[in-house]
């Protein structure tokens, strides 16, 4: 695996704390055996997102000191609103305090009881706003998504025919929008093709549907396709994001991702009418329109990260940090999706530990274990996150159940990676070890991943 060496060098540094297998084992005690209730001290290398996680640039900081924190009006939104512009191409672009902030405004505008949400697959918060709003939600991404062993390039694309199939079952009229998303977090970081998202969206407008994209990880979407999409290779990733946003009608963002920013987001929109009644919205749950519930030198700080975030050397030894974890994991026979996304390497934890039944949740069970053995903090993406159900009440079980590891933006280092990789290795060589799987005792209604706590069966 090629891993260019970082074009960046390290100028502070944050100390971490080692700790034995005794007190990884208090700790995930008290956590109730979850690593989100983990307190990060505890934690030793943290891939339990890549969101808001991210090392800001000495030029981010600088940025900082220009924040204007003018309630209204601030120089500082101003900055942030030409960025957005400039780089994602929509012209109202209205700041949010992170992504789902974005994801209620947009639900809100649009979405009314008894309609239905295409999409391909699903981020939890992004459901969860469209099921609260009373939409019901369809999956109609490609079937290869949900196969951990299939190399397909684009595993992010739709399945025209399933959007199709959606439209004829339910009415265009009864589709508010379809909801895509580039790289699809929950497949493992995948992309999706420009081609795709293009024909998506001609069948979506072709029907007066039109389509909102999440761009959390556009920027490591776009690099995908420079690699992988045929014609695409002697393009810049600016210009590849600019292709990926230009046939859609608007996007929600957390620029906690990809703009390598520590807080934030946008909603971004074409239509004006639209944008009036989301900023009308933005003002009862975000704060005035031109913040967002930012202070203005978060926006300054996101308007520097966005720039940064196109840069090629940038993008491509962030992807590339990815695909050594994940490279030097396939070597050592760990069950990996595959090939390796954008912002995260998944473990295949049905195939990992095929002896904990699916109901025990391998996935949170995997979690705990790699947590133990090298104090690394992943998060589950399987059956816990999935939920349930909201008509039958019954918890989803999803094809995929997996180990996230989401790697943070400019954190660690090769040997942060290995230490990651030896951890994982040893936990999976070992895995017979592990009897048991888990239970909760105490299951939150919304997105219970988050706050859940179980005990071992
Ligand atoms: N959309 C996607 C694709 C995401 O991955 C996230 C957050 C959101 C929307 C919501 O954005 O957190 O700023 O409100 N993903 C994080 C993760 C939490 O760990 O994957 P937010």
């Amino acid at each position: 695996s090629v891993y260019p060496p970082e074009p960046w060098r390290v100028k502070m540094v944050e100390p971490l704390r080692t700790t034995t297998r005794e007190d990884r084992e208090a700790a995930l005690l008290a956590a109730g055996w979850n690593p989100c209730l983990l307190r990060s001290e505890d934690v030793y290398v943290d891939l339990f997102t890549d969101s808001g996680t991210n090392a800001m640039s000495d030029r981010q900081w600088s940025a900082l000191m220009r924040g204007d924190e003018a309630y209204a009006g601030a120089r500082s939104f101003y900055v942030f609103e030409q960025a957005v512009r400039a780089f994602y191409g929509y012209e109202h672009v209205i700041p949010v305090h992170q992504g789902r902030g974005g994801e209620n405004i947009l639900s809100r505008c649009l979405i009314r009881p008894g309609t239905h949400m295409p999409g391909n697959m699903y981020f939890p918060s992004t459901r969860a706003h469209q099921e609260l709003n009373g939409a019901t939600f369809h999956d109609v991404i490609v079937d290869e998504a949900h196969d951990p062993s299939s190399e397909h390039p684009f595993k992010g694309n739709v399945d025209l025919a399933k959007l199709r199939a959606v439209i004829a079952r339910f009415g265009a009229e009864s589709i508010p929008y379809v909801s895509l998303a580039a790289t699809v977090n929950m497949a493992g970081g995948q992309p999706i093709s420009v081609e795709n998202l293009t024909e998506t969206c001609a069948l979506a407008h072709a029907h007066g549907i039109p389509v909102f994209l999440d761009t959390a990880r556009a920027v490591e979407n776009a690099w995908l396709v420079k690699q992988r999409e045929p014609g695409r290779a002697r393009s810049t990733v600016a210009e590849i994001l600019r292709a990926l946003c230009a046939p859609t009608d608007g996007a929600v963002m957390s620029a906690k991702k990809d703009s390598l920013a520590n807080i934030g987001g946008w909603l971004a929109l074409r239509d004006p009418a639209l944008a009036d009644q989301a900023r009308g919205l933005a003002l009862l749950y975000e704060g005035l329109h031109t913040y967002g519930g930012m202070a203005g030198r978060d926006m300054e700080a996101i308007a520097v990260g966005i720039a940064e975030s196109v840069e090629e050397n940038h993008i491509r030894a962030r992807v590339a940090q990815v695909d050594y974890l994940a490279t030097r994991l396939c070597r050592a026979g760990v069950p990996i999706v595959r090939p390796a996304g954008g912002h995260c390497v998944c473990v295949d934890a049905a195939a990992a530990l095929p002896h904990v039944p699916r109901p025990e949740f391998p996935g949170q069970t995997l979690a705990c274990a790699v947590y133990l053995e090298a104090g690394v903090r992943g998060v589950e993406r399987g059956a816990v996150s999935a939920g349930r159900d909201p008509e039958t009440g019954e918890n989803r079980l999803p094809r995929l159940e997996l180990l996230r590891l989401a790697i943070p933006r400019r954190v660690y280092t090769r040997a942060h990676m290995d230490l990651v990789a030896d951890g994982v290795i040893a936990v999976h060589r070992d895995r017979d070890r592990i009897r048991c799987g888990l239970r909760f005792t105490c299951e939150p209604g919304q997105l219970r991943f988050f706050q859940a706590r179980f005990e071992p069966t």
